[in-house]
């Protein structure tokens, strides 16, 4: 981590731009903003119509004036300006002018491990325009680990797998750092994507954008597991003729189709195990991966991970705010820094 506790226990609000939702923690008032990253705009007037939860349901739904804009992609703010506009309005009136009254406000972000500079860049002019004097940026990795409780700082290893919507981030930490990590740009959207991709190809039917989740739930019943349903029946829209049709789907052959983008994750994990010490590796034996981020609730991926490391695999408790709530608990001083004193050289 290249700031220190003590500058974070002085920042006053903690912000995660995710490529699928928005979350920012106030210091003494909790998680107040837990919204998707999305922004309706008028595109007459370039006024604001929505934000939030109202904006993604008007996602393939809106007369051609109106445009849904997601200002993160792929773990990166794209769109400074509207990124700042959607959180002005995800915060509302009330926290804001609470914000505006402290003389220097301060701000902390979690930022994609090994993000480049520029997308550095963007998270800090997002924030500095929304009042910021100063910003810290913490890597996504370790605030996600604080947040599910795992013991960072002791010397031995841990493991987390962040399951975002853009990416996949993967790391063995010790000692509060980070040992070996990975970015696979594979995540939820990824999922989603191959969903509709496999039905286009083998069923020619168009899916809305939305029944996508309640598909992945409905088609494995126990997830990625075999012991699902054999078949489901899907509603959509024929591709060539464009009238809506029903189709019958075997499970396992989604299945098979989620797996694909699933491999990139599964090397990526072995990446990391492979460049970690061996004693290290050895710890992991016990304490396991512990899986956080949204995706993370992606029925079996739990067991698929189990079964492809043969190591023990637990998903953290509400693991989709885990990375707001551990650069939180930062803020609020609730953890204590290591403490390595110098040893006294023998004279
Ligand atoms: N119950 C669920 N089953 C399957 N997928 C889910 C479920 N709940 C959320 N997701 C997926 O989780 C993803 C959102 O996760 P999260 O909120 O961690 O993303 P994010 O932090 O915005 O993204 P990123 O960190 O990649 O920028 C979405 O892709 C969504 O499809
Ligand atoms: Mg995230």
């Amino acid at each position: 981590m290249t700031v220190s506790l003590e500058q974070l226990r002085r920042c006053h609000v903690a912000v995660d731009l995710g490529a699928a939702r928005t979350r920012v923690f106030v210091k003494g008032a909790g998680l107040v903003v837990d919204e998707p990253s999305v922004a309706a705009v008028n595109t007459r007037t370039g006024a604001l119509i929505a934000v939030g939860e109202f904006a993604e349901k008007m996602t393939g739904r809106t007369p051609d004036y109106i445009r849904v804009a997601r200002p993160v992609s792929g773990g990166t703010v794209v769109d400074v300006e509207m990124a700042q506009r959607m959180l002005r309005h995800l915060l509302g009136e009330k926290l804001r002018r609470q914000l505006r009254r402290k003389p220097l406000l301060r701000a902390a972000a979690t930022t994609p491990h090994d993000s480049d500079p520029l997308a550095q860049r963007a998270t800090i002019e997002t924030l500095v325009g929304l009042g910021a004097r100063r910003v810290e940026l913490v890597d996504t990795l370790i605030a996600a680990a604080v947040g599910c409780g795992l013991p960072v700082e002791e010397p031995t290893a841990t493991m987390i797998l962040v399951c975002g919507a853009a990416t996949t981030q993967v790391a063995v930490l010790s000692l509060g750092s980070i040992v070996t990590a990975e970015r696979i740009p594979v995540g939820g959207n990824a999922i989603d994507h191959a969903v509709i991709q496999y039905l286009r190809h083998q069923h020619e039917l168009m899916l809305p954008s939305q029944s996508v989740r309640p598909l992945q739930l409905a088609l494995h019943g126990t997830g990625l597991t075999p012991d699902g349903p054999a078949s489901t029946e899907i509603h959509g829209r024929d591709v060539a003729t464009g009238l809506a049709r029903s189709v019958v789907v075997e499970t396992a052959a989604v299945r098979q189709a989620l797996h694909t983008p699933l491999t990139a994750v599964l090397d990526g994990i072995g990446k990391v195990l492979r460049d970690c010490p061996p004693d290290l590796v050895a710890d992991l034996v016990d304490g396991g991966i512990t899986m956080v981020g949204g995706s993370a609730r992606l029925p079996g991926l739990d067991e698929l991970l189990r079964d492809a490391t043969g190591m023990p695999v637990r998903i953290a408790e509400s693991p989709d705010t885990c990375a707001v709530l551990g650069l939180g608990a930062m803020l609020d001083g609730r953890i204590q820094p290591l403490t390595l004193n110098p040893l006294a050289e023998a004279e």
